[in-house]
């Protein structure tokens, strides 16, 4: 697939079939990525591809904590506040997201389910989840993982598949840490989901936006 089109194609999905995504398909994916860029070569994310039982396992429990109004606890700072021209953009997405899905702004148990799915990971069969060492500077390791994450969407998108990058996969870190094999010293960044996408689902089509290039960029001559 061309550069070009991979980078527009793909979208944040978020319904998903529930066909195993082939292991060797996986790992062809995460073999290629791991051919990002990263601070000094340092290739410092460490990945945990979370399937099956175990995955079933988490879904159902971050869903229920979610469900439950249970206070998150991520192991990294999220943003909470946004300057407005950010935040309207915010809202925006989750009101596309919204609306394509039909439900009401007013109604409370609508949009609860939904979080609710949402921390289901949208049904995904997959989830790769980056950690990082907790002696590293977080702040710019954070770059790396983003890249080599940007890289796995990509390239999982080139084959057919859709992901998700999910804030709501890490709320609740104790889960993962019950559940998988991370070091204390180790600290839960972010998990994506992944899987085959109902590709005729209106939560997967509604039209996305974008600022303007003149609202980012500053030319310097
Ligand atoms: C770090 C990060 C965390 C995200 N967390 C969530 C999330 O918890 N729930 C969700 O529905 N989308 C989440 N997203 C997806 C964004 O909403 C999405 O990337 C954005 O709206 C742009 O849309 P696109 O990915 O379809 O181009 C996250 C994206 C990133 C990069």
């Amino acid at each position: 697939m061309e550069i070009e089109k991979a980078v527009k194609g793909r979208r944040s999905i978020r319904m998903f079939k529930p066909d195993e995504v082939p292991q060797e398909i996986i790992r062809e994916i995460l073999d290629e990525a791991r051919w990002s860029p990263s601070w000094g070569n340092t290739q410092p994310w460490e990945l945990y591809v979370v399937t099956g039982d175990t995955l079933e396992r988490f879904k159902k429990a971050n869903r229920q904590k979610s469900l439950d109004g249970e206070v998150a606890s991520s192991e990294i700072t999220m943003p909470e506040v946004w300057p407005d021209n950010l935040k309207k953009r915010y809202t925006g997405v989750g009101k596309s997201v919204l609306t394509s899905l039909s439900i009401a702004r007013e109604d409370v148990d609508g949009r609860n389910a939904y979080y609710g799915d949402m921390f289901n990971l949208f049904g995904a069969p997959c989830m790769i989840l980056a950690c990082l060492d907790k002696s590293l500077n977080i702040e710019y390791a954070m770059l790396d993982v983003g890249l080599i994450m940007q890289t796995i969407c990509l390239l999982a998108h080139d084959k057919g598949l859709g992901t998700c990058m999910l804030a709501a996969s890490v709320r609740y870190p104790g889960l993962l840490r019950d559940m998988l094999p991370i070091p204390e010293d180790r600290v839960i960044v972010i998990g994506t989901a992944m899987g085959y996408p109902d590709l005729e689902a209106p939560v997967n089509n509604f039209e996305r936006k974008r600022a303007d290039l003149d609202e980012m960029v500053t030319w310097v001559s």
